[in-house]
């Protein structure tokens, strides 16, 4: 492709499906403007035999999770696969397993995430998928198309936004989504207007004659989506879209995504947020290290932990518990599926929370254990997250939610 020699390396395959023009150097700058303005020779957009037929899913579960939350096997004979992966690994130089044998589908029309934590293997399954990093072994289609036979075809089907925003600071808002029109082989005009709706959609019309170099972070995440839609693409990658924004931002974009999922685009998100997966996702895998630990709707997934959870931290005056005599007298009493230790917290799973909450004051006060805090929560996503990893998704994230005051016992709903 002719201007691939501007395109960005993303480890190991340079990709032109997201152009970054460098200013002011002439050669690149000419060629920029050769794209604009359309003298550069039509790439021929793919002919309809190319396109293979969306296969039937097929026999695909590879977690072993102990409720088993969901089968992801199950025969979806009327559903189309934009996305399906099968023992797919990823081995990086030094043998860093990156990805671990996963499998998993996406269906036309569904909103999917993968939630983990940092290194768990989402930018590179995505990358996978994207055809940016090549993957060690399995198989991953995209489209009915498989990821290694026909990437240039992939890459001109989908969008794909990167964790890292990439973008020309120099260029306007508009500049950068009409670059972005003509690299998917639109006519300046088409891109033009394209660009304008965008623009509008993406609340940045006043902005559109500034240099993005201008922009805030929220605006450059809205430019960066927006320049991922101008071919109006089926099929959306986003990788961490939200990453580092404030929460006023994150709420904009999960309005836009819901919208253009409610416009019937399939959207594969990943994200650490698990406020945003529970949102926005249909369904959600968990990947921790490489491997999918769980894999089902939100709902069913919170609803896997079959309990209320009672967390509770001690008075620190009074010198560390003893996990084990804690551990004991809490076992005592009926219904307590499990006792979990996370720093200085305990997590105990039971039946009707708030209803054991007297019985547990009682016994630890009977052997002068202080309690600083006590609360009950119906499970969320970080109790998911917990239950199947034995850790929290970003430890940082946790120390601030459990903390609370003595006296304080709230009851948080779940989602
Ligand atoms: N090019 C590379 N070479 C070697 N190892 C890599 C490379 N890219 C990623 N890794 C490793 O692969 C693992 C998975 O990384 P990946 O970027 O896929 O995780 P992630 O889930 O996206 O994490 P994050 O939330 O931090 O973005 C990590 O251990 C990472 O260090
Ligand atoms: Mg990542």
């Amino acid at each position: 492709m002719r201007f691939q020699t501007m395109a960005q390396n993303y480890g190991e395959i340079k990709i032109p499906t997201k152009v970054i023009p460098k200013r002011p150097n002439g050669d690149e700058n000419s060629l920029l403007l050769d794209m604009i303005n359309g003298s550069r020779e039509k790439e021929q957009a793919p002919k309809s035999e190319d396109i293979q037929p969306i296969q039937s899913p097929v026999e695909t579960a590879s977690f072993q999770a102990d409720s088993e939350p969901n089968n992801p096997t199950t025969q979806l004979p009327d559903d189309q696969l934009m996305v399906d992966v099968q023992n797919l690994t990823k081995i990086y130089p030094g043998d860093v397993k990156a990805v671990n044998n996963i499998n998993f589908f996406v269906k036309q029309g569904e909103f999917f995430g993968f939630l983990g934590p940092n290194g768990a293997g989402k930018t590179t399954t995505m990358k996978i998928l994207g055809t940016l990093v090549r993957k060690t072994a399995g198989t991953a289609k995209v489209l009915g198309v498989d990821v290694d036979s026909n990437p240039d075809f992939i890459r001109r089907q989908i969008g794909f936004a990167l964790q890292e925003i990439s973008l020309d600071h120099l260029s306007t808002g508009k500049e950068t989504l009409v670059l972005q029109g003509v690299l998917h082989h639109m006519s300046k005009k088409e891109a033009e207007i394209r660009a304008d709706e965008l623009l509008e959609l993406f609340k940045l019309k006043e902005a559109a004659k500034r240099t993005v170099g201008t922009y805030s972070g929220g605006m450059r995440r809205r430019i960066d989506l927006a320049s991922v839609l101008v071919h109006k693409p089926k099929l959306l990658f986003l990788d961490e879209p939200t990453e580092g924004l404030d929460p006023q931002s994150r709420q904009s974009i999960w309005q836009y995504l819901k919208q253009l999922n409610d416009e019937g685009v399939t959207i594969f998100l990943t994200t650490h947020y698990m406020e945003e997966a529970d949102l926005l996702c249909e369904r959600l895998a968990i990947i921790d290290q490489g491997v999918i630990v769980a894999l089902d709707t939100p709902e069913t997934l919170k609803k896997s932990i079959g309990a209320d959870i009672v967390n509770l931290t001690f008075d620190p005056t009074q010198g560390p518990v003893n996990n084990e005599t804690i551990k004991t007298l809490i076992s005592q009493i009926e219904d307590i599926s499990e006792i979990k230790f996370l720093d200085d917290t305990i997590s105990v799973f039971t039946q009707n929370g708030a209803n054991k909450v007297p019985a547990i004051l009682n016994l630890l006060s009977g052997e002068g254990i202080k309690i600083e805090s006590i609360s009950v929560s119906q499970p969320s996503l970080n109790d998911v997250f917990l239950k199947y990893t034995g850790h929290q998704i970003r430890e940082e994230e946790t120390k601030t939610s459990v903390v609370n005051p003595m006296t304080r016992m709230w009851v948080r709903g779940g989602r």
